[in-house]
């Protein structure tokens, strides 16, 4: 993996973003992956700007989000489906029907499992995949464990995520279990970008760089992909050797 170290949030918002925009320009109907929580904010800013003055377009372009709570549906202001509509699709020209986020009431959650790894592959596979980290090293909801996940699955939530996520949750109970693409799903993606800004993401960072690959810190796995590129803000690379 390629491991870039940049001055701040705005510097990695621009050049993640700017992946995004020459995938578009290249490939207008690409298949983007998507993430949710609060490292991506600035690279969908970013994309709003872009899109505004005219610099991108996402009207022919599929996009898959990683992840959902289970128990949120659509219209819950939690949701990921709701985050990605407000901080990225509602201000872009992206068709509402292109958009994927697995669905967390679906009837039956294992088929909705099936049924997103079966769309994903339909599409051709996601062109660029985008990800945060969590402060354990996790990325999508592949929280650590004894192995790798293989497609999308119904996964518990780890205490350390909890934690972190649930200042969100000022109206009603976090969920304490996601749907979430498996590590076989993620890695599947022709290119991957991990964004991560802020100390308290430094030991996860040097765990997935320069630690074992092993699913005690799930996102080690990017360093097997063939095209990943990692970018840092100082902080969260401060204990890089
Ligand atoms: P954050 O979450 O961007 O809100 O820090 C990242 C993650 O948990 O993957």
């Amino acid at each position: 993996m390629r491991v870039v170290i940049l001055e701040n949030a705005s510097d990695i918002a621009v050049q993640a973003g700017n992946i995004f925009v020459e995938l578009l320009t290249d490939k207008p109907n690409a298949v983007l992956g998507l993430a949710t929580g609060a490292t991506p904010v600035p690279t969908y800013k970013y994309l709003i700007d872009c899109y505004k003055q005219g610099k991108v377009s996402f009207k022919d372009a599929v996009s898959f989000n990683l992840d959902e709570y289970v128990g949120l549906d659509r219209n819950n202001v939690n949701s990921y489906y709701y985050f990605m509509m407000e901080n990225l699709f509602n201000h872009v020209d992206m068709r509402k029907d292109k958009v994927h986020v697995p669905n967390g009431v679906a009837e039956n959650l294992e088929e909705e499992c099936a049924r997103y790894d079966a769309m994903i592959e339909e599409h051709g596979g996601i062109d660029v995949q985008l990800l945060g980290i969590g402060t354990n090293g996790h990325i999508g909801f592949n929280e650590p464990s004894d192995a790798f996940s293989d497609g999308t699955y119904i996964t518990d939530l780890a205490q350390s995520t909890i934690e972190s996520n649930k200042i969100y949750f000022t109206n009603g109970d976090m969920p304490t279990k996601a749907i979430t693409m498996g590590i076989g799903s993620i890695m599947k993606a022709k290119k991957i970008i991990l964004i991560a800004t802020g100390i308290s993401k430094a030991k996860a960072i040097k765990a997935m760089i320069e630690g074992e690959v092993t699913p005690a810190c799930p996102a080690s796995i990017l360093q097997k992909h063939d095209d990943a590129v990692i970018f840092l803000d100082k902080d969260a690379a401060s204990l890089l050797a």
